[in-house]
């Protein structure tokens, strides 16, 4: 917790109002921040709709936040939108994995070791957000890559436990 006047950044996954519709209140109560997004956001959205300019992260980029250091991933159309990224935390392994995982239902523990992939894919059969994009399963795998081990999820509990594990299963439920 930190009070809202020291916030340097205001980051998020892609341009939905439930990722980034607070953006402008935000930038208001905290007037050092800036957004924080992709190059793409950046690009065709965020440079025009956000009250100050976007810091727009490449894919791959490092940040020093100082204590903490952060990395963008690129993730277009997974589950959705050409802009759609993901943040990692550099050190912690955790990933702000934004609409992965999605899990119904509005009583879920902060941190979950237990499955969340079966919940989540019960969800999806019901309301399918994913794009289905050719590109999927490489950027899964990419996140992979990173071995977090925390996967902080938008929507339902966030997951601690082995992160490229359970990436990959999701790329073979969604090729399933
Ligand atoms: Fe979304
Ligand atoms: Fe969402």
């Amino acid at each position: 917790m930190l009070p809202p006047e020291r916030l340097r950044y205001v980051g998020f996954s892609h341009v939905e109002a439930d990722e980034c519709g607070s953006l402008n209140d935000w930038l208001a109560a905290a007037p050092q921040a800036e957004p924080m997004c992709g190059s793409v956001a950046a690009m065709v959205s965020v440079n025009d709709l956000a009250d100050r300019p976007a810091r727009a992260l490449a894919d791959g980029e490092r940040l020093d936040l100082g204590t903490h250091s952060i990395r963008w991933f690129d993730a277009p159309h997974l589950p959705h939108g050409w802009e759609c990224g993901y943040l990692m935390h550099g050190t912690a392994g955790t990933l702000f994995c934004g609409d992965l995982f999605s899990q119904g239902g509005a009583t879920h523990p902060p941190l979950t070791p237990s499955d969340i992939l079966g919940p989540s894919e019960a969800f999806r059969r019901v309301m399918d957000y994913y794009a289905h994009a050719p590109q999927s399963r490489a950027t899964l795998e990419r996140l992979a890559a990173a071995q977090p081990v925390t996967l902080a999820c938008m929507h339902g509990s966030a997951w601690q436990g082995d992160g490229a594990a359970l990436l990959r299963a999701l790329a073979d439920a969604l090729l399933a």
